[in-house]
């Protein structure tokens, strides 16, 4: 797909990994609904960074733990955008858990964000793409699923409902709507992690180093502009999964 001058919705697109992105998207000549959910100053910068390039940025809150309207974030445009033609579900929750203690209450919580939300949002991108336009959608994933922690019990479980979610969509959606995953690594440490830890995390990874959102981003765009990749996840580990 030609991106530039296309419309993106993307989920979180505030900070970290989902600013990247949307910078990324920015760059290349797309419009984009931003989605935040709390980070609404980040969100505003991002905007202005984002515009930076000559597009148009429109912000747009929601909890997506309680979606109820998902076709509005698709249908309520304000003049001047096109038609929603890339998804990017990016939103996510990565709280610590295991099968012995989790809540059913987390279980409601991550499983609305990072799994019904993605699919809801897909349903609704499909159901309001004019019939002459071509629609690409990119989960955000993670390796894990494939080599589970022994803690994020909930997360894994999500994320890898993801994963079956994006090869199912890719055939379900063809051949107007692409659907691709990227499944990431050891990208950023997480909000809150100390040094030390994220030390010991690249210690692990083969390359020697972290990801950096950059790189997603990178990604981002290659999947977005291959006409012929559907129902692929790409793993960006810096070889973490090849270890035994
Ligand atoms: N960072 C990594 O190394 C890594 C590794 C593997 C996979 N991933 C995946 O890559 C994606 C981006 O990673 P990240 O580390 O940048 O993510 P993150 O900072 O943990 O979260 C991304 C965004 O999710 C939004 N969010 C959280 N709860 C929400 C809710 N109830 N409703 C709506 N939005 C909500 C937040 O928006 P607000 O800030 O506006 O509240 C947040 O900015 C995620 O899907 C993550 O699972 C990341």
């Amino acid at each position: 797909m030609d991106i530039t001058g296309k419309t993106a919705l993307i989920t979180g697109g505030a900070l970290r990994i989902g600013r990247a992105l949307t910078l990324a998207l920015a760059q290349a000549g797309c419009h984009i609904i931003l989605h935040y959910h709390r980070s609404e100053e980040e969100a505003q910068k991002t905007a202005r960074d984002a515009e930076a390039f000559g597009v148009r940025v429109w912000l747009r809150q929601a909890d997506l733990g309680r979606l109820d309207d998902p076709m509005s974030l698709f249908t309520e445009l304000p003049p001047g955008f096109s038609p929603v033609q890339i998804l990017i579900n990016n939103a996510a929750i990565f709280p610590k858990d295991t099968l012995l203690d989790f809540s059913m209450e987390d279980w409601q919580r991550v499983m609305r964000i990072n799994l019904r939300s993605p699919v809801l949002l897909t349903q609704a991108f499909a159901r309001t793409l004019p019939e002459d336009k071509m629609g690409v959608v990119i989960n955000m994933t993670d390796w894990r699923t494939e080599r589970p922690y022994k803690t994020h019990f909930i997360y894994t479980l999500s994320k890898g409902a993801l994963d079956t979610f994006t090869r199912a969509a890719a055939l379900q959606l063809a051949p107007r709507v692409r659907v691709n995953g990227i499944a990431l690594g050891a990208m950023l440490p997480p909000e809150g992690a100390s040094a030390s830890y994220w030390q010991s995390v690249l210690a692990t990874v083969p390359l020697k180093q972290g990801g950096g959102a950059e790189s997603a981003a990178d990604t981002l765009l290659y999947l977005l502009r291959n006409d012929f990749i559907t129902g692929e996840t790409i793993r960006l580990t810096g070889g973490a999964h090849l270890r035994m």
